[in-house]
């Protein structure tokens, strides 16, 4: 089978940018990994394995609430990020893995849980990828995500990837299904794919509807964040010239200046929190 194309995405093209600002991503998205802690109650005697864990802010968080955290991902950048979080904080009970979860069954262990923040939307055969995840749970487990809803009521992303655009060689944009951000937006597709995935009690609800980007203070960093960090416009301004990588991040900053609230850039965002059992 030929490598999944997401290694080289979330290796090279947008990786460094998720490691490098890490710390600002992370506060960003809290609400949104809480929202399906909320939903998952997770138990101190409990499994569980973070898919899609990226630098690992989520897996530590789960070590505090679990007896056991595995925390899976494919890109080799961000779980040397996450490595080293968990070493910073002595946690014993949280462990990594090098895989992609579409491949092949990823794990022995049976987990009583499968937790993910925005780790599930990268797969290009969904039904064989949560038949894994599914597969690394007990008889009656949990599977609980967030992922994101249609591409146009998600300004946070478009706004500043389409001001940026004008600016960057894209590539095409992606069908609504395609392995990316928004490839879980219909929840009736959803549904499908992980009843075809053998899980059952599919419950999808709407989580946090607004993201704050970061401090109006600096709209630049801001702008700069936020276009490195996504798929698209991050594999535009790899392949820019320095010219046009700076005219992006200005256009960027200059289309989020009408979304300041409090000293703060903040938009709408659609989320579904999603839960369902194997
Ligand atoms: C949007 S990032 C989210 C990272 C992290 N969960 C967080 O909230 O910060 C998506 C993550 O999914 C991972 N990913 C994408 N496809 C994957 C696959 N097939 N197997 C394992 N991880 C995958 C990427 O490497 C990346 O770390």
């Amino acid at each position: 089978m030929s490598e999944n194309p997401q290694v080289k995405v979330w290796n090279d093209t947008v990786g460094g940018a998720w490691t490098t600002h890490a710390e600002h991503f992370d506060t960003q998205l809290q609400p949104f990994g809480d929202a399906v802690l909320d939903r998952l109650a997770v138990q101190p005697h409990e499994r569980v394995v973070d898919v899609g864990c990226g630098t690992g802010a989520t897996t530590v968080d789960l070590g505090g609430l679990a007896q056991e955290v595995l925390g899976v991902d494919l890109s080799v950048p961000m779980l040397a990020m996450a490595r080293q979080r968990v070493a910073a904080v002595r946690a014993t009970n949280v462990n990594f893995a090098e895989v992609d979860v579409q491949a092949a069954p990823f794990t022995d262990t049976q987990f009583d849980v499968a937790f993910s923040r925005f780790g599930v939307m990268f797969f290009s055969d969904p039904v064989r990828a949560f038949t894994h995840i599914r597969q690394s749970l007990i008889p009656g487990g949990r599977l609980g995500f967030v992922c994101f809803g249609d591409v146009g009521d998600n300004p946070f992303m478009l706004v500043p990837v389409m001001a940026a655009a004008a600016h960057l060689p894209m590539p095409p944009m992606p069908g609504p299904t395609a392995p990316g951000p928004f490839s879980l937006a219909d929840v009736d597709r959803t549904t499908g794919i992980l009843a075809a995935a053998g899980f059952s009690d599919v419950t999808i609800l709407p989580g946090p509807d607004s993201v704050t980007l970061g401090s109006a203070d600096d709209l630049s960093a801001v702008a700069q964040r936020t276009v490195e960090q996504n798929p698209m416009s991050g594999a535009g301004m790899m392949a820019a010239t320095p010219a046009a990588r700076a005219a992006a991040v200005a256009a960027a900053a200059e289309a989020l200046a009408a979304h300041v609230a409090h000293d703060n850039v903040v938009l709408a965002a659609r989320t579904w929190v999603v839960t369902a059992t194997a």
